[in-house]
């Protein structure tokens, strides 16, 4: 029988919590014992969260990935019971807008540079040293397909994710020896609030994406992150793509003239 690491003995720090692929993590881990740390910026949902999962295996802490500083405080700040992260689960992120990038709003993309890459930045830096000091950990980055393929409109958003992939594959050179385990998620079509993130709480655009197809959920996600984090400490996947079965690849886009 091959066998995976005990969940009981993961404490797991989430970003993004509130909702999604977090907050399907956060379900995920603690139904297998783990303990967790939720966070995000929404402090009622996390509250909610922890209500429903137990403060003795979730604590919660609003926090913005953006601001560095509450970040290490927070981090400073965990209580002994949560204090030994072996995971963490880099996941905070969103894409705001579709257009062109002539078009596009440079707020936008100023967000999604904060919170997608300087947010995700901060967020390893911050828990790398406890975990190699500890002897051993995971770091799990949230990409996306939008980092592999290129799409109308994808922009700093797709670019961001590519950061998120380089930058998960350049952690695992560095971390040669440490033991510690990288790995990058890549999903594809997902149906979570990220949608209608995108489009500023539009739901009647928002739900286009997944009218009259099957998306994958949040779950299908939590799962493969959870699997990838129970495999034995010997074995590392770096990057783990994955789409709805409904979605594939479309043929490449040559514009003519009338
Ligand atoms: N859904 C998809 O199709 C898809 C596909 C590939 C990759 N992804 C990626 O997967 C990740 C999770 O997305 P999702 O689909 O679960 O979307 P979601 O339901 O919108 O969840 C996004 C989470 O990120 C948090 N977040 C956003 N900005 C933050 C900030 N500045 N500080 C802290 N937390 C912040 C949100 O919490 P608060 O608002 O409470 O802060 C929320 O919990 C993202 O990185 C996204 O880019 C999504």
């Amino acid at each position: 029988m091959y066998k995976m690491l005990d969940p009981a003995e993961l404490t797991v720090f989430i970003t993004g919590a509130t909702s999604g692929f977090g907050a399907a993590a956060a379900r995920r881990y603690v139904a297998e014992g783990a303990k967790i740390i939720a966070t995000g910026r929404r402090t009622e949902r996390l509250e909610a969260l922890q209500a429903e999962l137990g403060a003795d295996k979730c604590h919660i802490i609003t926090l913005d990935v953006q601001d560095r500083a509450a970040l290490k405080a927070a981090i400073a700040a965990i209580p002994a019971p949560f204090a030994n992260i072996n995971v963490v689960l880099a996941n905070a992120g969103l894409a705001l807008g579709l257009q062109p990038a002539y078009e596009a709003d440079e707020d936008d993309w100023d967000t999604m540079v904060a919170t997608n890459i300087n947010g995700l930045l901060y967020t390893v830096r911050a828990l790398l040293p406890g975990m190699i000091e500890r002897g051993g950990g995971h770091v799990v980055t949230i990409g996306s397909v939008a980092g592999d393929y290129a799409y109308p409109g994808s922009g700093v958003y797709g670019a961001s994710k590519a950061f998120v992939k380089q930058f998960a594959l350049n952690l695992r050179a560095d971390l040669q020896g440490k033991n510690v385990r990288v790995t990058n998620i890549e999903p594809g079509l997902t149906e979570t609030e990220f949608s209608l993130v995108r489009f500023k709480g539009d739901a009647d655009r928002a739900g286009k994406p997944y009218v009259n197809t099957v998306a994958m959920n949040a779950d299908d996600i939590a799962e493969s992150i959870f699997w990838t984090t129970i495999l034995p400490r010997h074995f590392n996947v770096n990057r783990l793509q994955m789409m709805a079965t409904t979605q594939a690849f479309g043929p490449f886009n040559i514009y003519r003239e009338d």
